[in-house]
């Protein structure tokens, strides 16, 4: 794999599920910042190293944001930190706005506005920006159509880190990421991903609440798949482009139940309630974009939940 060394690395919600995995792989040969608020992060997910600068703030907190970007002069920036649950932002659509796009704007702007100098920056999209318009597998030039404040916050900040980067000599990308799952994904609030949430169910012999009849589908794609990419897309010429990130498997959420209690041997018990309002019928990605800067998932669903489940009780 390419790497990234001695470097300074910004990762925006790194004490989250994508960003802690990301900051274990990178930590060996590289200073890394992480802003997180711990709305959802946990500091325990992060690496324990003299290398690792964690600062607990808000990427809202602009004054402290433009400050960290000046002084540390990054090389790399990952725009991670956001409120990754769909359904939340359709409770809070201001507050999250402010998260998911102002403040990921106001970091290209401090670059812009003081010339900073850096090798990438990537913004973590999401699969959500293609909603339900019928086109299956989803491809980057297929139809946008953002059904939740969610999905519009995604896909406009998508368009300005692209744009910025164009406009402005940014060497930015970005990625749609479809259903990510794998450890430190924190199942502990209803707006956790569902993986995350039938795992600690299935453990805990609790209930677990299934929003519509099960049919919807999904492209779930391993975390260490995603970190790969990561760093791959950071090192790779290519810029100013949008990526899907998924497997190109779609596979429907009861089909996903049964895999687990195959894996497990253990029946989820389930109640089912009414599907959730900018919630997506189905989605899976054309991977042939990303496949041509070499990328090839190394799990798939059986083996990446078998992994998921060995690693945690290992
Ligand atoms: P996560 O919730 O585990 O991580 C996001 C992190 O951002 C958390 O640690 C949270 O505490 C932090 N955060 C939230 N608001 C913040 C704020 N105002 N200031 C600083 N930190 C803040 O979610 P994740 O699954 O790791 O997602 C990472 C990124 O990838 C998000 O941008 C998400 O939208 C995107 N994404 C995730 C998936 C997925 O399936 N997990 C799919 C598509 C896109
Ligand atoms: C997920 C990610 C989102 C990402 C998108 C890309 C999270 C929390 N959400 O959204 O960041 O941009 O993929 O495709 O990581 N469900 C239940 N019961 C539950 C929880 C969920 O039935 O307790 C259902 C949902 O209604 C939905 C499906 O499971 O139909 C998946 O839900 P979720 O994990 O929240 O993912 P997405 O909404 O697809």
């Amino acid at each position: 794999m390419d790497r990234i060394s001695n470097s300074k690395v910004l990762i925006t919600g790194g004490a989250g599920f994508i960003g802690s995995n990301l900051a274990d792989t990178l930590i060996e040969d590289n200073e890394i910042v992480v802003v997180d608020d711990l709305s959802m992060g946990k500091i325990e997910n992060l690496p324990k190293s003299n290398h690792l600068h964690f600062f607990e703030h808000s990427i809202t907190d602009y004054e402290f944001m433009n400050k960290l970007l000046v002084e540390w002069e990054f090389d790399y920036i990952f725009l991670l930190a956001a409120v990754a649950s769909v359904a939340d932002t359709v409770k809070r659509p201001l507050e999250t706005h402010e998260i998911n796009q102002n403040a990921n704007i106001n970091i290209l702007e401090t670059i812009r506005v003081n010339r900073l100098s850096l090798k990438k920056l990537l913004f973590s999209s999401s699969a959500a920006v293609y909603g339900n318009d019928p086109e299956l597998p989803k491809k980057e030039t297929s139809p946008i159509d953002p059904l939740s404040p969610y999905a519009i916050d995604k896909y406009a900040t998508e368009r300005f880190v692209i744009d910025y980067g164009e406009l402005y000599g940014i060497p930015t990308v970005a990625t749609r990421f479809f259903n990510v799952y794998g450890p430190k994904q924190n199942p502990s609030s209803p707006y956790s991903g569902v993986l995350s949430i039938i795992f600690n169910c299935v453990g805990k012999d609790a209930v677990f609440s299934l929003y519509g009849d099960g049919n919807q589908t999904r492209d779930f794609v391993f975390i260490s798949d995603v970190v790969n990419t990561l760093v791959m897309l950071m090192v790779s010429n290519e810029e100013h482009k949008v990526y899907n990130v998924g497997t190109g498997v779609s596979i429907s959420i009861n089909q996903v139940i049964e895999e687990f209690e195959n894996i497990l041997n253990k029946k989820l018990k389930i109640n089912y309630r009414k599907i959730r309002s900018g919630d997506i019928k189905n989605s899976y990605a054309d991977i042939t974009e990303i496949s041509k800067t070499g990328y090839r998932p190394a799990f798939d669903i059986h083996n990446g939940l078998q992994e998921y489940i060995d690693q945690f009780y290992k």
